[in-house]
């Protein structure tokens, strides 16, 4: 499979950090250093910081998002956010189904599957995170766990709809853990996901599809990471808050 047909993807997932105050800062820092990034750039920030983030970015190649949607247009679900606010605010980007999500916050196979299907109704592109606990690994059952996760989440995806999806391969105990998976093992479970992709849709689409990985993925470690033939950019977790690293794994995956 050609690498060369696919845009690396970075993406800051900045989970429940920075104000609206320090999002400004952080953005117009990051700005000047990756003005002539060769893939795409987003940030993924705290939904009380979206406005000022679409504010720093506009006409910057920066691209922002959100790390999570409810299924409903609207309704009776007191704290949540829909899909269309988040489009109509220019959102282009969603998380979804973060391990963070599924741990702490009851997110399930199925409401993957329905935040997904809503974020795609609204015309976002949707980060889709899937990835095994340690057990799991442990167990040899990583392929069984990815496998499932992606068949439900994507059940209603059309082919058309499919260029709107980046798979995120985050393995949950190399989450925030410093343990990052190796070059091999994060490849191996790419690969895996562009081969599913290719009997769940086709060729082509498994050709096309950006399948990221993130994990403790860093400004040492993302040269070799990104240089996998199946590893089309990261979600990046904490590297994202400080910006000379955020840079650095841009730039590696630039080449
Ligand atoms: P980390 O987080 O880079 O801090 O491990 C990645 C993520 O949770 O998306």
């Amino acid at each position: 499979m050609n690498k060369d047909c696919r845009k690396a993807v970075i993406a800051g997932n900045w989970k429940m950090n920075k104000t609206p105050a320090e999002t400004t800062g952080l953005i117009n820092d990051l700005k000047p250093l990756i003005k002539n990034a060769g893939c795409d750039v987003v940030v993924c920030v705290p939904y009380v910081d979206l406005q000022t983030a679409l504010e720093c970015t506009q006409g910057t190649n920066i691209k922002v998002g959100a790390q999570n949607c409810h299924w409903e247009k609207s309704g009776a679900f007191t704290g949540e956010i829909s899909a269309s606010m988040l489009k109509e605010m220019g959102v282009q980007y969603v998380i979804i189904g973060h391990s963070e999500r599924r741990t702490y916050f009851g997110d399930t196979d199925l409401t993957v599957k329905s935040r997904t299907r809503a974020a795609l109704d609204s015309g976002m592109t949707v980060i889709l995170c899937v990835g095994e606990y340690l057990e799991q690994r442990e167990q040899d059952i990583t392929f069984e766990v990815i496998s499932t996760q992606l068949k439900i989440a994507l059940d209603s995806v059309t082919d058309k709809e499919l260029d709107k999806i980046i798979i995120a391969y985050e393995p949950v105990w190399a989450i925030g853990t410093g343990k990052t998976a190796t070059a091999q093992q994060a490849n191996e479970a790419n690969k895996f996901i562009r081969h599913l992709i290719s009997q769940l849709y086709n060729k082509d689409a498994a050709e096309k599809i950006v399948i990221q990985y993130g994990g403790s993925m860093n400004a040492s470690n993302a040269d070799e990471l990104l240089s996998q033939p199946d590893i089309d950019g990261g979600l990046i977790g904490g590297a994202s808050l400080k910006t000379e690293d955020f840079a650095s794994i841009v730039k590696a995956a630039s080449v």
